[in-house]
């Protein structure tokens, strides 16, 4: 996780920051998002226009803040980092945009948490490069207009459906990122293990790339702690099996289920009757956060079939039965219960 310094500018800590890839080019997957971005900056360099303002969205760790870092380096401009959260008042925003330089690349990492107060400072800017501070109170308060220097702001979230409209609107290029396939994932293990020096067989990356739930960051956590395994229990090698002996000693089971994936698919089996339960029941029964769940475990459950959504809450499908070894009942064999939630 990225440390929060100062006025809530980030500093790399994770390990992460020097594997990352610095040019389009070197970004394996999301080949569409890729290629449109390629074009959006490839028009704005040629016209010497600021690039638009991004909005980048997708479960963690799929890469978010590592393109944010590439769009400013492609469009050769410096890149200032923040987050919703860290950015409590507006005058806190108001600080980070007056004090930007002409160009930069704004990065606001979890844009759907900033509040809505903070929010409405963001229309003017992003819209006008323009701060509106209100001198006064009540019938004599006046609004005086600054003018900020152009920039691009990069926002991103695990939630879109959080932001506000007006928000969503100002954004002039929105990118999905979605999982990555296992034979993105090895490609993305194979170069992390040539920066880090990290000795590794195609069977090796490809036992941790099928555990690592489609997610880079994820991957490359594997790979070290894998690595660990490599050095103390071998020869220091990543082969197929040593791979497969520190993914067991990490629980991490073949599907790329950790253990709070079980726990929420066994909760939602045994004490829930397979579902539905709400999410807030469901996450009290795990003792985990409801927001941890909807954002971290949950749409990898989802996308692979092991948990739906319906509009009553969640039910465990036939496939997650199977995998915990629990017998599936009748009812659901015949297919699908409930419409999925909107
Ligand atoms: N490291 C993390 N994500 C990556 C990606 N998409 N391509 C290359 N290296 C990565």
């Amino acid at each position: 996780m990225d440390r929060l310094v100062g006025a809530g500018f980030y500093q790399e800590d994770s390990g992460e920051a020097h594997i990352r890839p610095m040019l389009l080019k070197e970004y394996i997957g999301q080949q569409k998002v890729k290629e449109n971005v390629a074009v959006f900056i490839q028009a704005a360099r040629d016209r010497k226009e600021q690039l638009d303002h991004v909005l980048l969205s997708g479960p963690p760790g799929l890469g978010k803040t590592t393109l944010a870092a590439i769009i400013a380096n492609e469009m050769a401009r410096p890149i200032r980092k923040t987050s919703g959260p860290a950015i409590e008042r507006p005058g806190d925003l108001a600080a980070v945009l007056t004090n930007l330089e002409p160009g930069e690349v704004l990065f606001i990492d979890e844009i759907h948490r900033l509040n809505r107060t903070v929010e409405e400072i963001l229309y003017p800017a992003m819209e006008d490069y323009a701060l509106d501070i209100v001198i006064g109170k009540g019938p004599s308060a006046r609004t005086l207009r600054l003018d900020l220097p152009p920039f691009t702001l990069v926002g991103a979230t695990t939630r879109p459906g959080l932001l506000t409209a007006p928000l969503r609107d100002r954004f002039g290029i929105a990118c999905r990122l979605e999982f990555y396939s296992a034979e993105e994932l090895g490609e993305i293990l194979l170069r992390a293990a040539g920066i880090l020096n990290i000795k590794i067989d195609e069977s090796g990356a490809r036992e941790i790339s099928g555990r690592a739930r489609g997610t880079p960051r994820i991957a490359n956590r594997l790979l070290r702690r894998v690595r660990d395994f490599a050095e103390v229990k071998g020869d220091g090698a990543i082969n197929a099996r040593v791979a497969r002996l520190g993914l067991e000693m990490l629980e991490v089971d073949e599907e790329g289920l950790d253990n709070l994936d079980r726990s929420i698919l066994t909760a939602i089996i045994q004490k829930f009757g397979g579902g539905p339960v709400g999410l807030d029941t469901l996450a009290a029964a795990v003792s985990e956060e409801s927001d941890t769940l909807e954002d971290v475990y949950e749409p990898f459950l989802l996308k692979t079939g092991f948990l739906q959504r319906t509009p009553r809450g969640r039910i465990a499908t036939p496939r997650a039965y199977n995998h915990l070894g629990h017998p599936v009942p009748s009812i659901l064999g015949e297919g699908h219960l409930f419409a999925e939630e909107d």
